[in-house]
């Protein structure tokens, strides 16, 4: 493919870009892999819009990024046990859903994914969105004394099904679409991560705390206070910091799950809503 056809644009200040010149149902090859990766180290998230990618393919793109993961505790789609169906139905109305909060995918995981690829198949008429916000931003911009407490911080994590604010009382509707499977004790140990890790591209420092999974932080005095971790979510989200995506069916998205939080916006009750979500493996954060 030639590259002169290839353009990325930012679709916001300081994070996620638009790439079009792409067709991703093709193998990528160096170049194109070469491209993504680039995009992706320096946007945080990218958005490819009018795909047609069969689960295969789905499973090269994601492989141009690290070797394909599986997670714990959310059972996949029937087609594929690497590919995980992100679903809500027309007649699912007033359930919680899958991502429906701030978060890092999987972040109570010794070696949480690098990155996610989501490819939509089915998206409502109006809602649905994702929004993303920069992690290497927020830790950037953060007030003095809450950057000398996560620098000298460990962060814990938990992930009993939902996370900790959201886990859903046995007998609580949530999308039935997404099966969770409970007692997984992969998920529900505690794991430490520094708060503030390295973004393995760049090697730019970046908040790695989450409201779904991080219950609480380890480290100078006042350091467990709770009023630290509110802080710390409300700056981390800061609108400038964040881009959000309207999907179409053929869009995917790509994101650094290590230097981006991530939040699904459950407003189109009504409305079938799937898409499909691989995730690439990382290292231990650092
Ligand atoms: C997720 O991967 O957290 C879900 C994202 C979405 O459904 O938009």
């Amino acid at each position: 493919m030639p590259i002169r056809d290839v353009t990325i644009h930012p679709v916001a200040g300081l994070i996620g870009a638009e790439i079009t010149g792409l067709d991703l149902a093709e193998p990528p090859d160096d170049a194109t892999t070469n491209i993504l990766r680039g995009a992706l180290a320096e946007y945080l998230v990218i958005f490819i819009r009018d795909q047609k990618l069969d689960m295969a393919a789905h499973k090269r793109l994601t492989e141009a990024f690290g070797p394909i993961m599986r997670v714990p505790y959310v059972t996949p789609s029937r087609e594929d046990p690497d590919v995980l169906a992100v679903l809500k139905e027309a007649e699912e109305t007033k359930v919680s859903v899958f991502g429906g909060d701030w978060h890092a995918d999987f972040s109570f995981l010794e070696s949480p994914p690098a990155g996610s690829v989501l490819y939509a198949i089915e998206v409502p008429p109006y809602g649905g969105d994702t929004l993303w916000a920069n992690q290497i931003a927020a830790y950037e911009t953060l007030p003095d004394d809450l950057k000398a407490i996560v620098d000298a911080s460990r962060a814990v994590h938990v992930g009993t099904p939902y996370g900790v604010k959201h886990a859903p009382a046995p007998d609580t509707a949530t999308s039935r679409s997404i099966e969770i499977t409970r007692g997984d004790p992969e998920a529900d140990r505690e794991t430490f991560h520094p708060a503030v890790c390295a973004h393995p591209p760049s090697g730019r420092r970046t908040l790695f705390v989450n409201p779904i999974y991080t219950t609480r932080l380890e480290g100078p005095q006042g350091a467990d206070d709770p009023e630290i971790l509110r802080r710390l979510y409300a700056h981390a989200v800061r609108p400038e910091f964040t881009c959000r995506f309207r999907w179409t069916p053929g869009a995917v998205a790509i994101w650094d799950n290590r230097a981006t939080l991530h939040y699904a916006i459950n407003d189109y009750d009504g409305h079938r809503r799937l898409l499909y979500r691989t995730t690439f493996a990382g290292d231990r954060p650092q």
